[in-house]
């Protein structure tokens, strides 16, 4: 039987052209690239990793290509340290700035490429002096510090593997990802500044250890000063070791398909999952979008990605994008209210920050703080703003394009995933013109459709995401587990990638992210997306941030369900609330009305900031909660379940 795929509820019709100075100067200001790429889509991708890319040995053949697998720049050699730093100091670009990091504490370090390029090759030699060779893994856990992609970059130089775990993760996530991955080694610091005090990694590691049989060694950065355990003949100081190396490390030459990096992802549920990401199609893919997506002008930029490296986003467009195009970037340690709620702006106004690309999540508590934060600074340096990892609701940007753009900057909303390596579909700022809460359009070179639930493409409405060409930066596999691989990304619709996403396609033919399928309700037989409710309810002036769930309803098999954080001038009653519902219908329809509206003091998110639905629908349905451990705090849900049960919308 044939089901309704996505219902298309909210309308957007705000245009935003280029801005004709910003078109004249850009980079790609017209539709060559695209025409180029629908032309062919391989040789458009070649002529990009010949151009951006330097390769030891050149490839003989683009792309094989044999569903699920694919290898890109076939025969190429590379080494990717070497692209981003040696060929930018030998080009006599050694004395410029790669990254302007500042400390939370308000201590800074300006790193030349001549620097990056002399501490890597020493971090590089004791790598192998410590035993690793080209092909192992090595796990790295750190603070936001310059001593972090100095490590990746190290291990690049020598061909070993490196697995990021965010910092922010419990030894138990060091267990699972470092046994996984067989890592012999693990990098990381006694600590870093958060929120204005020393936050410790070394006893997580530690702790982690005792349950780590791989690993053979672990190297400490000094960062907070604190009292760390260093065990005899394990552990090793960075400084010792770095300061008596040779600064001599020739870089090895690897396939471009040898594995360059594993990063796990999370899922909601099930074991973490292994991405796994070569070297040549993966580093032409990052260098192709920081250059053309944000339109770098290496000479002049000062770009900033505010994500962690512990993410995608920090290792596609924090290390290997911008140093790969000879970016100047800004490297941040700490929060963004520390010691102020302006740490952002004063940092973009004291670096004369350029590009700033940073997550709604983000942008939506700015706006909780006030305009009167970026309004203390001078911002006026920013030529273009970015945002990442999910759907930005309009009024959102909005706000982001006036308060921190001053209503100049093209914004480009970035949808892409870990598993994609880079950016897909985004809009080239010199080219596409904008719709607050659209990420537009696919990127030249990459192929996206929307089919329904036969796999049958559809041209107008909503949708599941799919990816019908392979492109340079796809996921190679999941470690250790190729069936898992096929079934998750390339059973679901036959010859497609399935994303796990939906969206809708609109009458000019922009994409409209609408969130993750599995979060979809479906209201009397109307699926409908938790992007669009959310994006309704933050449009009225009272909420500030909002997550919908749909929880089982005898009636109407799923019955919407909001959860609201209001702005500090409203006063939560049963009649707001009521006037928040009535706000949802009126904007998009009634099917859309949330049932209820429970006003709550926070929402449960990742530390990366995605909203964890999973554990509203739990408390929605009256369940206990399932696994709460990857949770950036976990008593918010008490203060949820208690607003459930008393609040306004409690119906108590
Ligand atoms: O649901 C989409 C959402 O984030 C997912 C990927 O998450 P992750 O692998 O953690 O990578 C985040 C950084 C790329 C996607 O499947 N997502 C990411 N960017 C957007 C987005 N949803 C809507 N709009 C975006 N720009």
């Amino acid at each position: 039987m044939s089901q309704p795929t996505i219902s298309d509820l909210a309308n957007e019709d705000r245009l935003f052209p280029p801005p004709p100075a910003f078109q004249a100067a850009a980079l790609a200001s017209d539709n060559s690239l695209y025409r180029e790429a629908d032309a062919d889509h391989e040789a458009f991708w070649a002529r990009q990793a010949r151009e951006l890319i330097t390769w030891s040995s050149d490839f003989h053949t683009t792309l094989e290509w044999e569903l699920p697998d694919a290898r890109w720049f076939v025969g190429g050699t590379l080494n990717v340290s070497e692209n981003c730093l040696d060929r930018h100091v030998a080009a006599g670009k050694g004395t410029k700035v790669a990254f302007h990091w500042e400390g939370e504490p308000g201590d800074t370090r300006t790193i030349t490429y001549a620097d990056l390029l002399d501490e890597v090759s020493r971090f590089a030699n004791v790598l192998k002096d410590l035993g690793v060779e080209k092909g192992d893994r090595v796990a790295i856990y750190m603070p936001m510090i310059p001593e972090l992609p100095v490590a990746l970059l190290a291990c690049t130089r020598i061909g070993a593997a490196h697995s990021v775990i965010f910092g922010g993760f419990s030894p138990d996530s060091i267990v699972d990802r470092v046994n996984d991955g067989e890592c012999k080694l693990v990098i990381t610091a006694d600590g870093g500044f958060r929120r204005g005090a020393p936050s410790p990694l070394k006893p997580n590691v530690d702790e982690a250890l005792a349950s780590c049989p791989s690993v053979t060694g672990v190297v400490v950065v000094r960062r907070t000063d604190t009292e760390v355990t260093m065990v005899e003949g394990r552990d090793h100081w960075y400084h010792e070791l770095v300061g008596s190396a040779s600064p001599e490390c020739p870089p090895e030459p690897m396939d471009s398909e040898d594995l360059l990096f594993l990063l796990y992802t999370s899922g909601t549920t099930a074991k973490p999952k292994g991405i796994m990401h070569t070297t040549g199609g993966y580093l032409t893919q990052v260098a192709f979008t920081h250059k053309y997506v944000f339109d770098l002008k290496p000479e002049t930029d000062v770009y900033w990605c505010s994500a962690d490296v512990g993410w995608i986003t920090g290792h596609s467009y924090i290390v290997y994008g911008p140093l790969a195009n000879g970016a100047t970037s800004v490297l941040y340690e700490g929060t963004p209210d520390t010691p102020g709620k302006d740490r952002l702006w004063d940092i973009v106004e004291r670096y004369g920050v350029t590009q700033l690309y940073t997550a709604p999540t983000a942008i939506r508590m700015f706006m909780k703080w006030g305009a009167e934060e970026p309004e203390k600074h001078d911002l006026s340096s920013l030529r273009l703003l970015g945002t990442v990892g999910e759907p930005i609701n309009p009024e959102a940007w909005i706000w982001y394009h006036t308060h921190i753009g001053g209503g100049r900057c093209p914004i480009v909303d970035t949808w892409w995933q870990t598993e994609t390596g880079g950016h897909m579909i985004t809009p080239l700022p010199g080219v596409t013109a904008l719709k607050p809460g659209s990420a537009t359009f696919p990127l030249p070179g990459i192929g996206v459709e929307l089919v329904d639930d036969h796999g049958q493409p559809i041209e107008r409405g909503g949708g599941y995401l799919t990816l019908t060409l392979p492109w340079p930066s796809m996921l190679r596999g999941i470690w250790g587990d190729p069936q898992r691989y096929f079934d998750t990304y390339w059973s679901t619709y036959p010859g497609r990638y399935f994303a796990g996403d939906g969206a809708k396609i609109d009458d000019d033919g922009y994409l409209w992210l609408l969130g993750r399928v599995d979060d979809v309700m479906n209201v009397s037989g109307h699926r409908i997306s938790t992007t669009e409710v959310e994006s309704a309810l933050v449009d009225h002036p009272a909420v500030a941030e909002a997550a919908v769930v749909g929880a089982s309803d005898d009636l109407t098999g799923q019955a919407i369900v909001g959860y609201v954080i209001v702005v500090n001038t409203a006063e939560p009653s049963d009649e707001l609330v009521e006037e928040i519902r009535q706000h949802v219908a009126h904007k998009i329809g009634p099917t859309a009305r949330p049932k209820r509206v429970i006003i709550v003091p926070d929402l449960p998110k990742t530390r990366s900031g995605k909203i964890m639905r999973r554990l509203l629908r739990d408390v929605a349905e009256g369940r206990d909660l399932g696994d709460t451990t990857t949770l950036a705090d976990p008593t918010v849900v008490d203060a949820i379940r208690s607003s459930a049960a008393e609040g306004p919308g409690s119906g108590r």
